[in-house]
């Protein structure tokens, strides 16, 4: 099977079945920036009324760096790990005083920024920019480990590496953050933790583990 069927058929499926959520009817980057780092250890569900809201009080860069700590707590409050949002506006500050206000356009860029790692610079310069950068969470781990069998251990620096370099040869540049969106959701509602056999994946025909019925052995997590 070759890549290009592989994109295909995976944005395929995501034109039909994507989520309709609220961060994916704008390119702004700072809401998408907004959305990744809400999405990061908080579920969907409980995340869009926060980000409504959020992007209603501070519509942009410089209300966030501009903002009352009081103002961001409250914003905050119920979503946990304050962390996050204290660490979003260092960044905004940082934004306006080295990059003009603008979110810099590359992941490399984006990663010098207070509280943006590898997975969010990735999200941000593929969704909001076309960059053809992978976003790598769990989600995107326990799939890629499936599809090719992985069966080294997650935790691994090296493990991640081998994932992230097979999603840069497989990620479409014609639709990054389509493609990234797309594994999100197949990774949330298909391709589960507890799903083995999921019968509804449009990527059987490319992934090992459900060919082979080896899904549980995916991906492998030694204690440390
Ligand atoms: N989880 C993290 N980022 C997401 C996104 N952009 N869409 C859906 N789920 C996500």
């Amino acid at each position: 099977a070759t890549i290009q069927a592989f994109r295909e058929t995976l944005l395929a499926w995501y034109d039909q079945e994507k989520r309709d959520l609220p961060w994916r009817q704008t390119k702004d980057p700072y809401k998408i920036w907004v959305s990744e780092i809400m999405l990061q250890q908080t579920q969907v569900n409980t995340v869009i009324p926060y980000y409504e809201r959020f992007i209603e009080a501070l519509p942009n860069i410089q209300a966030l760096a501009e903002a009352e700590e009081e103002t961001l707590l409250n914003l905050w409050q119920g979503l946990g790990y304050y962390s996050r949002v204290r660490n979003m506006q260092t960044a905004a500050q940082q934004v306006m005083g080295e990059y003009g206000g603008q979110l810099p356009k590359t992941a490399e860029a984006l990663r010098t920024l207070k509280g943006i790692g590898p997975y969010t610079a990735g999200a941000i310069a593929s969704i909001a920019f076309g960059e053809p950068e992978p976003a790598v969470d769990g989600n995107l781990m326990r799939i890629v480990t499936r599809l090719f069998e992985i069966g080294e251990d997650i935790g691994k620096a090296s493990t991640k590496r081998q994932i992230t370099a097979y999603l840069y040869q497989m990620i479409d540049p014609k639709r990054p953050g389509d493609f990234n969106q797309a594994l999100m959701d197949l990774g949330a509602t298909i391709m589960t933790p507890a799903n083995l056999t999921p019968e509804l994946s449009p990527l059987k025909a490319f992934d090992q583990s459900y060919q082979h019925g080896t899904a549980e052995l995916y991906p492998v997590k030694k204690s440390k």
